[in-house]
């Protein structure tokens, strides 16, 4: 299938960064950069505290809103949590899952990712699972090993239609906040190698329609090169999603056809 069936997402992760009056003055900027942006899917996550804000300013705007992580349970005594429906309540669209500093700093694991990516999808939001290597694995010849096992791990017991509402972003760690992109042959190298998991689960006309993001330094200089590889779909975008200016210039290199 075409790419053109795909359309690029450009979506930014906000981390723990910006407080309210900051998440409005960057959202308020960036709507009017990207007003005439059609033919792609732009989003922003903001941390959860600048989340109903955030979409006070993006209501009818061509911007959408994602949470930066979600609860497997629905409500009850989880202290500190933050579900499914509470997001959809304040507006999300869309929630991040298994980002690596999640796994790394706060015990993620396939299995949570998974729990949390059903939990998102019965309350229609749509999950974007991050999937990606630490530079050992990639330089002991792992990389294949881990995507398949996050992949995998991730979307399991997901319906054809589950998995058409999920996003995939391959965020290789040692790219993220370092600078270091990866190429974009390398970049393709897994994101094709990610399509074929999902081909091998799934009815090809299911798997080819699915988006697969880069992440991972994604700045200016290099995202046209990048999404311009046949299976990028678009970019999670950490540092460069924190000033109007850059993101939006991402969001025009987004390429659909
Ligand atoms: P950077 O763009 O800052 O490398 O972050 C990437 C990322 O982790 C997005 O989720």
């Amino acid at each position: 299938m075409e790419r053109t069936m795909r359309t690029p997402i450009i979506a930014g992760n906000w981390k723990l960064n910006k407080t309210i009056s900051e998440s409005v003055a960057l959202t308020t900027a960036l709507k009017t950069l990207v007003v005439d942006e059609t033919d792609v899917e732009i989003i922003v996550a903001p941390p959860f505290t600048a989340l109903a804000a955030v979409n006070d300013v993006i209501v009818n705007s061509n911007i959408h809103l994602a949470a930066q992580d979600v609860y497997s349970e629905d409500s009850g005594a989880f202290t500190g949590e933050v579900s499914a429906p509470m997001l959809k309540d304040v507006g999300c669209g869309y929630v991040i899952i298994g980002h690596s500093e999640r796994r790394q700093y706060f015990g993620e694991t396939n299995e949570s990712v998974n729990q949390k990516a059903k939990a998102a999808l019965a309350h229609d939001l749509k999950p974007i699972i991050c999937v990606g290597e630490q530079l050992e694995e990639r330089e002991a010849g792992r990389t294949e090993a881990v995507i398949e096992d996050h992949v995998t791990g991730g979307i399991v017991g997901l319906s054809d239609t589950e998995l058409l509402s999920c996003v995939i972003a391959y965020e290789p760690v040692w790219a993220i906040g370092t600078g270091k992109t990866a190429t974009p042959d390398q970049a393709q190298e897994v994101h094709n190698f990610i399509r074929g998991l999902l081909t091998k689960a799934y009815a090809v006309e299911v798997a080819s329609q699915v988006c697969i993001q880069y992440g991972g330094s994604v700045k200016p200089e290099n995202a046209t090169e990048l999404m311009s590889q046949p299976d990028v779909d678009g970019a999670l975008v950490g540092g460069a999603s924190l000033e109007a200016e850059s993101f939006a210039q991402i969001v025009k290199m987004a390429i659909s056809s």
